[in-house]
């Protein structure tokens, strides 16, 4: 089964610096994480970058969309994903890449994601973990680099999610932790799959998941869930 630490910091640990930055990827590792989630899309020449929304309105206080903007034009602070990349070997980070396309750019944002980590994922590192909400995404990445570990996410498991799962040859399932229930998480175990859940900051609901099953706990403060689980 798919092996992923107790606890990943959500795009970067962004209880302690801006989300998606190289500053949020050292206060993870600071913080304790051993691995961060970040979110990766394209600009419009096709360059993959960290960065969660679809504009930079709310992050960088430019309102544009990141699908309009060539990579030359981005505020220094947007990592591009090789940059990324090259901080989390110097900092010894492992990475749950989610795939986070912007509409209608699905496959695209895969196949450029596994072919920049296939040139720049420093073997020093324990493998990556492909995720995505997007099926597309996935199916992508599993066609153009099966090599490469994949979660389906997915905010609330519905009766569905075993078949998308299975078609997408998932290794693991990562969810809305507080719509997560006891009985699909042993649902999600029995199947064989990891289990993650985001985006979970308080100690008390982070143990109780785990209790459930749950392997890994996605949070914007690492350091308070290591503790709250005692590691
Ligand atoms: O990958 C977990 C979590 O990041 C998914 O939601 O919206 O924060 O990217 P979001
Ligand atoms: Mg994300």
């Amino acid at each position: 089964m798919l092996q992923l630490p107790k606890v990943i910091g959500h795009r970067g640990a962004m209880a302690y610096a801006p989300e998606n930055t190289l500053e949020s990827f050292r206060e993870a590792a600071k913080h304790g994480a051993t691995w961060v989630e970040i979110d990766v899309k394209l600009t419009a020449d096709g360059v993959p970058i960290v960065m969660h929304d679809p504009s930079l309105k709310r992050t960088m206080g430019i309102d544009r969309l990141v699908a309009d903007m060539r990579a030359a034009e981005l505020p220094a602070a947007v990592p591009t994903f090789e940059q990324a990349i090259a901080c989390f070997g110097e900092l010894g980070l492992g990475c749950n890449v989610e795939i986070k396309p912007c509409d209608g750019r699905e496959e695209e944002t895969a196949r450029v994601t596994v072919a920049t980590l296939r040139k720049h994922w420093p073997s020093s590192l324990p493998a990556p973990l492909l995720s995505s909400f997007k099926d597309a995404s996935l199916a992508a990445a599993k066609q153009a680099a099966p090599e490469f570990a994949r979660a389906l996410l997915i905010g609330e498991l519905k009766d569905d999610w075993h078949g998308r799962a299975a078609t997408l040859a998932a290794a693991g399932i990562n969810t809305n932790g507080k719509q997560l229930t006891a009985p699909r998480a042993i649902e999600v175990k029995k199947a064989g799959y990891a289990l993650s859940a985001y985006t979970i900051n308080d100690p008390e609901v982070a143990r109780m998941l785990v209790a459930m099953g749950v392997d890994c706990i996605i949070t914007d403060a690492p350091d308070l869930i290591l503790a709250g689980l005692g590691r």
